[in-house]
């Protein structure tokens, strides 16, 4: 890793991959973003010609213009027709004209302030590059990160008001590069409630490819990533970009391949209903961005995601500790539990082998349907038979972690808080309301309901030995109208974004031991700026196993397998009406961090025993799924009716197989592995069956399955010792 100035020449080079600068009269132009290189001589370049219609900033030059140029800002206004960067209303327009006034590189992290960073106890090193706009009087300052052992580097951008006047910023991107003309497909994670992540892959053609949130969250339906893949890039090989966002509400990100094919890329705040107002000397600071490369296709770049993910984004205190199997009450009670109900659940997990025991809603206040009381976070004593300090006590009895739902951003009109404070939820003079759930959401851009949350889960916090939070968001904004004035209204969907932050920042260092998942009717705030937090995420409400397969499949997409929740539940299953077999429910679980949420009391003997056995099976497992090399060995999206799975972690492998409907008179799946040791002999679990490694890889693994629909198979490789 290296962040270097040759000549006019900028190299921010990381283990695998660089992103290198030219530094031409003051225009910043990005002359490469990809596999490494450690000395560039302008092989690759842009032939400067007369392009018609492409002007020029100089009568002189007739060839170079900004529409044709390569860049990391797009200047706006002077010839570039892509789209800018950067628009901010100064005077009476909005041409900006930046050029690079200085530079330095710094060995360490810089931080953007007030905002999900990266964590580095490793050596990095950042370039800080200083442009101004002399006319305008503004400054941008552009930060480049390389991590010692990654192939990702972080960017974000500052504007600085140097003028006398305000000016208003309507857009500033977290990073922006400008990648050459080939044949791309764009990658992304769509999808709705119920059935996140889903893998989009699409051929780019010349206009603009865009995804966007204007909810508030990051959304069920879009994640804050976009890849752009060569588009011959396979599983395994070729040419891949990605670039993502730590930041969880309103958010854009884009493709544009112009009239030259060339194409320019972006990720940040959506300026949609944005906008934020500098006084003199005041700055505004984006969201961090991820630019992560790869040349070994989809799985390179799913595993350079993945490991910066957990080695830099991931609060340290989790990142490499195993995540405790789980009962969860929801599904088995919904709001219609007291204490003897719920110790009796606790009873059968701790006899079932399960390790941490989650209160789900409906323990405060007057909160027994989802009608009312968020925001009466006063523990009903009733329902819970006491004190919630004695019903924690005799979970941790029972041998069993205690873990404790929580909605802190969120406000019901029939709450004890709303008749206090009405003006605290989100709402525009003279508009009523929009409700979701029936709930409203809390003005967290207020300081004093920031202030309000933090004491209210301090002294849950404090005063209940909880060892776990979940942590819900079950609705999106509207009616933004808080503001004063129509510009601190256009401030208040960041505004609220930065308290969000403060409050998680401040709650999570507070209670550094507390393990929080996040959950927003399953994975509707499922982005790296919440895992920057919260090291796990609450992947969908949807917790049937087939429709779980993409769930999963998109979920880990980038993101590592250790950030995912995925639990067994109740058959018909309450969301989808299907009826699996537990065996397969367990088994897809099992590709995630491990629980059930069901009512363990109504289970036969025969199902208690098969769930002893799975929650034994997956403690053996567990380093494997949550720490492993992950392999996508069958795509579920591609292969219509079947999946499959495979960790590698030191000298163990688990295969998971999943086969939606059964088949007749076809030739049974081979499978083949990934990522073992050639010449080494493994073992299949339980059984006297010894494969070679160049065997299970090359010539793969034949499975038998039997006659029946959702049906799943579960290998466990390891590798034999010899005497
Ligand atoms: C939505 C979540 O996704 C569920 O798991 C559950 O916690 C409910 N909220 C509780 O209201």
């Amino acid at each position: 890793m290296a962040i270097t100035v040759e000549g006019n020449l900028f190299y921010v080079n990381t283990e695998a991959s660089s992103l290198i600068l030219e530094n031409r009269d003051g225009d910043l132009l990005l002359k490469h973003f990809g596999r490494k290189i450690n000395s560039y001589h302008f092989s690759n370049t842009i032939h400067e010609k007369d392009h018609a219609f492409s002007g020029n900033p100089s009568p002189e030059v007739r060839t170079y213009s900004y529409d044709t140029q390569r860049q990391v800002i797009g200047t706006y206004g002077f010839g570039d027709f892509r789209k800018p960067s950067v628009r901010v209303q100064h005077g009476s327009n909005e041409l900006t004209f930046f050029k690079l006034v200085d530079y330095h590189i710094v060995k360490e992290l810089i931080e953007a302030e007030g905002l999900p960073n990266p964590h580095s106890d490793e050596q990095a090193q950042t370039l800080v590059l200083v442009l101004e706009d002399q006319v305008a009087q503004l400054r941008l300052t552009l930060y480049y990160t390389a991590f010692e052992t990654s192939a990702t580097i972080t960017s974000f951008a500052k504007l600085t008001n140097l003028s006398d006047e305000p000016v208003v910023v309507h857009r500033l991107l977290s990073s922006m590069l400008d990648v050459p003309a080939k044949q791309y497909d764009v990658i992304t994670l769509q999808g709705a409630y119920a059935r996140e992540k889903a893998v989009r892959r699409q051929n780019l053609h010349q206009g603009v490819f865009s995804i966007s949130s204007s909810r508030g969250a990051s959304g069920h339906g879009q994640t804050p990533a976009l890849l752009l893949a060569d588009r011959k890039a396979s599983e395994d090989f070729g040419d891949v970009i990605a670039l993502q966002l730590l930041y969880s509400g309103n958010f854009q990100a884009f493709a544009q391949e112009n009239q030259l094919q060339e194409v320019r890329l972006g990720i940040g705040i959506n300026d949609d209903n944005f906008a934020w107002q500098l006084a003199p000397s005041e700055s505004f600071v984006t969201p961090v961005a991820m630019l992560s490369y790869s040349h070994k296709g989809l799985t390179g770049l799913t595993s350079e995601s993945q490991a910066f993910i957990k080695n830099h984004i991931i609060p340290k205190r989790f990142a490499d500790e195993e995540r405790p199997i789980l009962i969860n009450n929801w599904e088995a009670t919904y709001f219609d539990f007291n204490k003897d109900k719920l110790l009796s659940l606790a009873d059968e997990a701790s006899a079932l082998g399960m390790e941490l025991f989650v209160l789900d809603d409906g323990w405060f206040g007057n909160r027994f349907d989802d009608n009312r009381a968020l925001g009466d976070w006063t523990v009903n004593e009733s329902k819970l038979g006491g004190p919630l300090s004695e019903l924690i006590a005799d979970v941790h009895a029972k041998g069993l972690k205690f873990g404790l739902w929580v909605e802190p951003e969120m406000i019901s009109e029939a709450s004890d808080l709303y008749r206090a404070h009405p003006d605290w939820a989100i709402q525009a003079p003279c508009r009523g309301h929009t409700y979701s759930r029936n709930q409203l959401m809390l003005n967290l851009a207020n300081p004093d309901v920031v202030a309000y949350l933090k004491e209210t889960f301090d002294g849950i916090l404090a005063q209940n030995a909880i060892d776990y939070i979940k942590w819900d968001y079950n609705r999106n904004m509207t009616n933004l109208g808080n503001g004063a004035t129509y510009l601190e209204t256009q401030m208040q969907s960041h505004a609220y974004m930065l308290g969000f932050y403060d409050l998680v920042s401040y709650l999570t260092e507070t209670y550094p031991d507390v393990l929080f998942e996040s959950c927003s009717g399953g994975g509707g705030r499922n982005d790296l700026g919440v895992m920057r937090y919260f090291p796990q995420v609450w992947a969908s409400d949807n917790t049937d196993a087939i429709a779980r397969l993409p769930i999963q499949y998109g979920s880990t997409f980038l993101y590592p397998t250790i950030s995912m929740g995925s639990h067994v539940s109740a058959v018909p299953n309450h969301q989808m009406g299907r009826i699996t077999p537990l065996e397969t429910r367990g088994h897809v679980a099992m590709m995630g961090n491990f629980g059930y949420e069901l009512d363990l009391t109504q289970m036969t003997e025969t199902e208690k025993a098969i769930v002893a056995e799975q929650v034994a099976h997956y403690k053996r497992i567990r380093p494997l799924v949550q720490f492993g090399q992950q392999y996508r060995l069958l795509n579920p999206e591609e292969n219509t009716n079947e999946a499959a799975v495979q960790f590698v972690y030191e000298d163990q492998s688990v295969v998971t197989y999943v086969r939606i409907q059964s088949t007749i008179e076809t030739i049974e799946t081979t499978l083949k592995l990934k990522g073992l040791d050639e010449d080494a002999i493994y073992r299949l679990d339980g059984t006297e069956k010894c494969y070679s490694g160049a065997e299970l890889m090359y010539a793969g693994l034949t499975l038998d399955m039997p006659n029946g629909d959702y049906l799943s198979k579960q290998f466990y490789f390891v590798k034999d010792v010899k005497d």
